[in-house]
């Protein structure tokens, strides 16, 4: 939900302020998000509606060779600079990226392009000041609030000792992030949704690229390959937060790996949310050459099938991709209506890594129209939830809130839970299901583990 235009004159500056933008709060929240400004001690001075004034300071972090600003930290600054003042304007509303928040009620802000004119040497601290005006505050505030996309070209000013050093345009575009989600109607993908989508997919593949290869078998080669730099950076980022997870990951890996081979007679996999799965090249031989069904949204499935392609050493697997939005499309026709799917055949579904991003009803369909897909006594459906409190924050592991803190900056906010895995799938329709939590499933002494359980279930 958009905060609207009334929300937004409900909240006063003052509150605004205090819960969202205050100096000390910003230059807490734009640290841990940016970890360069927190290392050259960059900072928020000040703040008021439409305006905001940071300082660089002159430190061995920040200079050249010259003991001056280093050229490219001004442009760094601006950016940061410009981007406090245009959120000031948007009472209420909690940025993508810096504020905890998710799809449906933050902002997404970006820099389009900027001109940096340096007029001479900054030799002190650096004050950089943006003032935007109140024809331009109007104009931004009636575009976002009417959901339309702002595209603005704002000012920035550098000072030290009381002289004008550099001169700054930049021009930012910011949109409800909402409207960066395709929709039926303009399946026309914006690249910042693709670029959100393809993180929590690379995420994963980081962690298991560098997974205790004694623990769980994994071609680590085509896990890198899959996650890239970019999937090894974010995995690194939240393995700090909450060292638990990467053996959670490489323990959801082996138990579905053990999953599919305990069915007899498998013929049929399909994993829901592929993501960037290499699963289908591990396994095919070992599992006696299934039929692969790869399900995820399309914009994923292009990104699935540029990695795929740059495989090398890759084994000749029976794989279809099928696109399908879990929110909307009908599953069980969608699979019944494939011309290779045939739900009388030994089937195995793999919802991994999904039901925390879907809420309670979303779930219950989803997992009740797989069902309908699966015919055959030996079938099985694996899925992964988490315990309530780990969404609503209460867990009392830190590590845990701030993991889920961090996935929700990415805009992958946790929204379900569930206390009772096995009640929940008898309500979607499965006749029997076992559950066992990660800390049972290790043999851990570690109770963080018991937040997160495996659910497999069967008509
Ligand atoms: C965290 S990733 C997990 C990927 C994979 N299962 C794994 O464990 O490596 C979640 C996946 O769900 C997919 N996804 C998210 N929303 C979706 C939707 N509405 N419909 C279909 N797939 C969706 C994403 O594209 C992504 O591939």
């Amino acid at each position: 939900m958009i905060v609207s235009q009334h929300e937004h004159s409900q909240i006063t500056w003052a509150q605004d302020y205090n819960s969202r933008v205050n100096p000390s709060l910003m230059t807490r929240l734009l640290h841990e998000a940016i970890p360069v400004l927190k290392w050259t001690d960059w900072h928020v001075k000040e703040v008021q509606e439409g305006s905001c004034t940071t300082v660089l300071p002159l430190n061995h972090a920040t200079t050249n060779q010259h003991g001056t600003h280093q050229a490219a930290l001004l442009s760094l600054s601006a950016d940061y600079t410009g981007g406090l003042a245009l959120a000031t304007l948007l009472r209420g509303v909690p940025f993508a990226g810096v504020h905890p928040c998710n799809e449906d009620n933050s902002a997404a802000l970006w820099l389009a392009a900027m001109d940096v004119r340096y007029k001479c040497p900054s030799t002190g601290h650096v004050t950089a000041t943006c003032k935007i005006s109140d024809e331009t505050a109007e104009m931004v505030r009636q575009r976002y609030f009417s959901g339309k996309r702002v595209l603005v070209t704002l000012p920035v000013i550098f000072r030290s000792n009381n002289e004008v050093v550099a001169e700054a345009e930049m021009k930012y575009f910011a949109q409800p992030s909402i409207q960066l989600k395709p929709t039926r109607e303009k399946p026309s993908i914006n690249p910042l949704f693709k670029h959100k989508l393809k993180a929590s997919a690379r995420m994963i593949a980081g962690l298991r690229a560098t997974a205790d290869e004694s623990f769980v078998r994994l071609d680590q080669a085509h896990e890198k390959h899959a996650a890239g730099p970019h999937g090894e950076l974010l995995a690194k980022r939240l393995q700090s937060v909450l060292p638990h997870l990467q053996h959670t990951v490489a323990a959801r890996t082996k138990h579905i790996d053990q999953t599919l081979t305990s069915i007899p007679g498998l013929r049929q996999v399909v994993l829901m949310g592929a993501g960037l799965d290499m699963r289908p090249f591990r396994l095919y031989e070992s599992l006696g050459r299934p039929t692969f069904f790869e399900v995820d949204l399309p914009e994923m499935l292009e990104e699935r099938t540029r990695v795929i392609s740059q495989l090398t050493n890759r084994p000749v697997v029976q794989r279809r991709m099928v696109a399908a939005d879990f929110k909307c499309d009908d599953l069980s026709k969608i699979l019944l209506q494939h011309p290779d799917f045939d739900p009388r055949l030994p089937t195995a579904i793999i919802y991994e890594g999904c039901s925390m991003y879907f809420s309670k009803q979303e779930n219950q369909e989803i997992l009740t129209l797989l069902g309908q897909t699966l015919q055959n006594p030996e079938s099985r459906i694996w899925s992964d939830m988490v315990t309530p409190d780990v969404v609503d924050g209460t867990t009392h592991v830190e590590e845990i809130a701030a993991f889920v803190d961090g996935m929700e900056q990415l805009g992958e906010k946790f929204i379900f839970g569930c206390n009772d895995p096995s009640s929940f799938m008898l309500e979607c329709g499965f006749r029997k299901a076992d559950v066992i939590t990660v800390q049972d499933y290790l043999e851990s002494r570690d109770p963080t583990y018991s937040a997160y359980r495996f659910v497999v279930a069967g008509k």
